[in-house]
Parts: C-alpha cells; structure tokens; sequence
C-alpha cells in the first residue's frame, strides 16, 4: 500500500467536516496512483432540492479543498484537482513545504470550529479590513469573492431569499426530501441538517420534518428567513467567470476558503441556495453588485450564537470505499 492510501482515513476524516448542500456528504472516496478519487454516492444525492446538479457540485469543490488542506497537515501537496463529469480527481506529490503544512494546519483548526449558524444574527460593525481579508481570502481562477455590508445590499438580498424559499418551499417534493435530511434532537443520523442550528424553540424543532413535509405555517417559515437575511452584518458573494459544472466545482473551492477566513474573524455564517437557483433571481443579485459574473453563492455574516450547534458527519470509514 503506498503512503497515500495509508493516510487516507485519517486525512478523510478531518475533510469529512466541510460542509455540503443538506449536508448530504454523498461521497465515495478512493485512491489510485498518488490520487484521491471521489465520485458522486447516487443514494445521497438531491433530486428535487439540486435538480440541476449545481450545488452538489459546489459541495464536492468545497470537499475537495478539504482534502487538499487535511492532506497538507499530513505531508501530501495536491498538484492538480480535476473535475470530470461527476468525479474529482485531485493528484497528490510529497513536496509540502513548511510554510503551506503550517498555513493548512491553522485553516484545519478554523475547519474545526465552523459550523452554519441560522439564527438571527445581533449587528457587528464590519471595518473594510475585515471585508477585504474575506475578498482575499481565495484565488481561484474564473473565480471572484466580493464582500459587503450596504444595507441596501442586505435588504435587497434578505428579500430575494425570501422569495426564493417561498418558491422552493412551495414544491412538495422538494419539502419531502428536505425534511428527510432535517436531525432532530438525539436522532442518530450521520446526514442532514441538524434543528439545533434553526435556533427555533423545542416543541417547533422536534416536529419540524413533519411541519415542512406536510407544508404547515410555509408563512411563518418565509418571513422568519427574511428576518435572518435582515439580520446579516455582511454578505460575501461568489460569483463565476461561467456557469458550467467546472465553474460550480471552483466557486466550492473559494466557498470553503472564505467559511474559514469568517470563522477567523470570529464571525458567524449561514447560506441559502435560494438566490443562486429559484427563478432569476440570481440577475437581480449580479446587477445590484454590477457585474456579468454568474452568482454561485451567497453567504451572509454577522455576531451569531455563542452557543454552537454542529450537524453530524458521516465516519470516514463509511465514506471509504476501496484503498
Ligand atoms: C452548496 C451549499 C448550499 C447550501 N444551501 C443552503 C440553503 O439553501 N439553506 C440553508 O439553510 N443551508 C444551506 N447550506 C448549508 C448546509 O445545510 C450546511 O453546510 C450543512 O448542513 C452542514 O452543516 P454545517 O455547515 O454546520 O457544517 C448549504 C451548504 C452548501 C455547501
């Protein structure tokens, strides 16, 4: 067995910590010749929450990076990671240097700690420092991060997600599969996301996949998301030279950058796909920012729960399928 393939668990299971659309992790990992392989589990990927593909794709950039970090702190430098259909497939040299070991094992410590936080945020004043060590916090080409803190930005933003969820929550099915991958408390799933980190109360949180299945107060669930966008201190926007799965697989890469570089600044972050996939809604967003990039992701920030609630993760050895 070559080193690779011999540190392969141990590297999977820090990468194992990134986050993914539902938290799905459909992940079957690999290695061959000096690579990580990892392809697509068809089991846990969405079909009415990610019809197109796209932000299982992101998922899978924003895992790939992981394991490109987590295989750092253990000797390994990635030298290409290729997206081919619905398979990455990252090559691996033993030419780390000091430098990127140490740089990948502080970002790993910051992989640690972040967790998705949906509560109402309190306000924290963002200094152009703080937004400008988010923009550059990734370099990925056809690649671009912008972040802000307009308050005409966040109130427009807070209404398109809004609109978006409404959308998305107004399909059955989709709902249906969403609130399989809702973790009640003291549940035992590996998947999904967990009702701690809705920061909703108890008796609500324990019912919610049925609430969502069966379409209860869809209200109420609208105007509470409107009211966390509002919330937002900042919003960070990853936007693509194009709109190909290549491009979805790189913002992923840059996703996971900028969710560390927050977590570095001690803030909180939370996502929503709404803007990105319902409706046009991603060409409003794109002319408010005054680009012709392609949105792929939208991240709001601000002061969240000190209280953190983490979603489960799926044992490396599950996610391993042959060394
Ligand atoms: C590509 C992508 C899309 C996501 N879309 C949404 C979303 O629309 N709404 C939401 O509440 N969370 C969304 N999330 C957050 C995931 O649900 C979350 O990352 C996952 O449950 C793992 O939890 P963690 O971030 O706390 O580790 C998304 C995450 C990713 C990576």
């Amino acid at each position: 067995m070559d080193k690779l393939s011999e540190s392969l668990t141990k590297i999977v299971d820090i990468a194992r910590l990134a986050p993914s659309v539902h938290n799905t992790q459909p992940w079957r990992i690999s290695t061959q010749n000096n690579s990580i392989v990892v392809e697509l589990d068809p089991r846990f990927t969405l079909t009415d929450g990610d019809p197109t593909g796209r932000e299982t794709i992101i998922s899978l950039g924003i895992f790939c990076e992981a394991l490109t970090l987590s295989a750092a702190t253990f000797g390994f430098a990635c030298q290409s990671a290729k997206l081919d259909d619905r398979r990455a497939e990252l090559k691996f040299d033993e030419n780390v240097s000091e430098q990127a070991r140490m740089d990948a094992d502080s970002k790993i410590r910051l992989l640690r700690t972040r967790c998705t936080d949906r509560s109402i945020y309190k306000m924290r004043e963002l200094s152009d420092v703080d937004l400008q060590s988010l923009q550059a916090s990734s370099h990925i080409d056809g690649v671009q991060v912008m972040a802000d803190s307009d308050p005409d930005h966040i109130k427009k933003t807070a209404g398109l997600t809004a609109q978006g969820i409404q959308l998305a929550l107004s399909n059955p099915k989709f709902r249906s599969e969403l609130s399989q991958y809702v973790v009640v408390q003291n549940s035992h799933k590996k998947r999904g996301i967990s009702v701690r980190s809705l920061y909703i109360p108890g008796l609500i949180a324990f019912v919610e996949p049925f609430i969502l299945r069966l379409g209860i107060a869809l209200g109420q669930e609208v105007k509470l998301e409107k009211k966390r966008w509002l919330s937002s201190s900042g919003l960070v926007f990853i936007t693509t030279d194009g709109d190909m799965p290549e491009y979805w697989f790189a913002a992923g890469k840059a996703y996971l950058e900028v969710a560390l570089a927050i977590e570095a600044l001690g803030l909180s972050q939370a996502t929503s796909a709404a803007t990105v996939e319902a409706s046009t809604f991603h060409e409003d967003i794109e002319q408010m920012l005054g680009t012709s990039k392609r949105l792929q992701c939208v991240i709001r920030i601000g002061e969240g729960q000190k209280n953190r609630a983490y979603s489960p993760r799926v044992d490396a050895a599950e996610l391993i399928t042959s060394n």
